[in-house]
């Protein structure tokens, strides 16, 4: 078969990032740039400015990505582009641009669902073999999702309030870290023990998730721990947090591999990267005999090579769309 290259597109939240892939596998140039620095000094990404940003950055970025490439644009099979779930103002500046480029130069426009993205990063380090679990784990989403084939995806279970990287967010801030917190409290926990008793959150037969009671608890030991003008270990604390986070995760994964069979285990978002879990996840498949894979660090956060890569295997399953694709915000 001829071999395909698919321009992805990624501007869901604060990254405008275009990269090439080829065949699904092999990333050819990525350009990723970030709006880490103008959002920090407000403690979180503010999305008017982001889609501002993006505009700004747009053309800039698909020259550079063109140029490390060595390619035109005619040399591109098809356009992916993530459509959802994000921030809505800045998804809808990759789509726009998406579609453009789709239109002038009469390309194949794939839409790829942001999580499915985060999956197939993975696919960037070794081919998927099924069936599949996907421990997805980002600033906006924790679920567990079985793969018994390309591009066909079944949740298992979800959060039922805050995401895992939200949570890694808010506890950071309480802590007194620099947005975005989860990298930073990753960091201070390694320095740390857990000593601190926080509440193990839904501990149950499903497959769901709970955060928000963690976060609480946190927050109010800190004001506790406060005014009582007791002074608070942060690094045992981030430890104590990070523990608890990760074990409730380790649980759930661990019963869907023995009930579903599963053989492969990859792990998915931008939490991906954290130390502990990589380290827990990693000692799960050695005791359960399943082997996991992790994105790279670069593969972690949010990346147009995920983009291209999944829309590779979704241009196989034929989901190409015609130029009145929309973006949506809840995915
Ligand atoms: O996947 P992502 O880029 O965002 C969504 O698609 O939603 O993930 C971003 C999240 C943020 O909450 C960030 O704090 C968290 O991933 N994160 C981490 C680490 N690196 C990034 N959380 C814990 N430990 C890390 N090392
Ligand atoms: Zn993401």
């Amino acid at each position: 078969m001829k071999d395909m290259y698919i321009l992805g597109i990624e501007s869901s939240c604060d990254e405008t990032s275009f990269s090439i892939v080829k065949n699904g596998r092999e990333e050819i140039a990525t350009i990723v740039s970030s709006q880490i620095d103008i959002h920090k000094d407000f403690g979180g990404v503010v999305p008017e400015i982001a889609s501002r940003n993006h505009v700004k950055n747009v053309t800039m970025v698909l020259d550079e990505c063109l140029e490390k490439a060595k390619m035109k644009m005619e040399d591109i099979d098809a356009i992916a582009v993530t459509y959802g779930p994000g921030l809505i103002g800045s998804l809808l500046i990759g789509l726009e641009a998406a579609k453009t480029l789709a239109w002038i130069y009469n390309k194949p426009l794939i839409p790829v669902h942001h999580i499915a993205g985060h999956i197939y990063a993975n696919s960037l380090v070794k081919e998927l073999e099924f069936p599949l679990l996907a421990i997805v784990v980002s600033g906006g989403h924790t679920e567990l999702v079985l793969m018994k084939e390309h591009y066909k995806f079944k949740k298992l279970g979800g959060t039922l309030d805050d995401a895992i990287g939200e949570c890694f967010d808010k506890v950071a801030r309480v802590l007194g870290l620099e947005y975005p917190g989860g990298p930073k409290l990753d960091k201070l926990a390694k320095e740390g023990k857990p000593t601190y008793k926080l509440p193990i959150p839904l501990k149950d037969d499903s497959y769901n998730f709970s955060f928000s009671g963690l976060k609480s608890a946190v927050i109010n030991l800190v004001h506790n721990e406060e005014q009582r003008g007791r002074k608070i270990n942060k690094a045992d604390l981030a430890a104590s947090f990070e523990k608890v986070a990760v074990d409730s995760i380790v649980r759930k994964a661990k019963k869907a591999i023995k009930e579903e069979g599963v053989k492969h285990v990859i792990v998915a978002g931008g939490v991906a990267a954290n130390s502990m879990l990589r380290e827990k996840v990693k000692e799960m498949g050695e005791e359960l005999n399943v082997e996991v894979i992790f994105p790279p660090m670069k593969y972690c956060t949010d990346n147009g090579a995920m983009i291209a890569a999944a829309g590779y295997y979704a241009y196989k399953d034929r989901r190409i769309s015609d130029l009145y694709l929309n973006s949506k915000s809840n995915g």
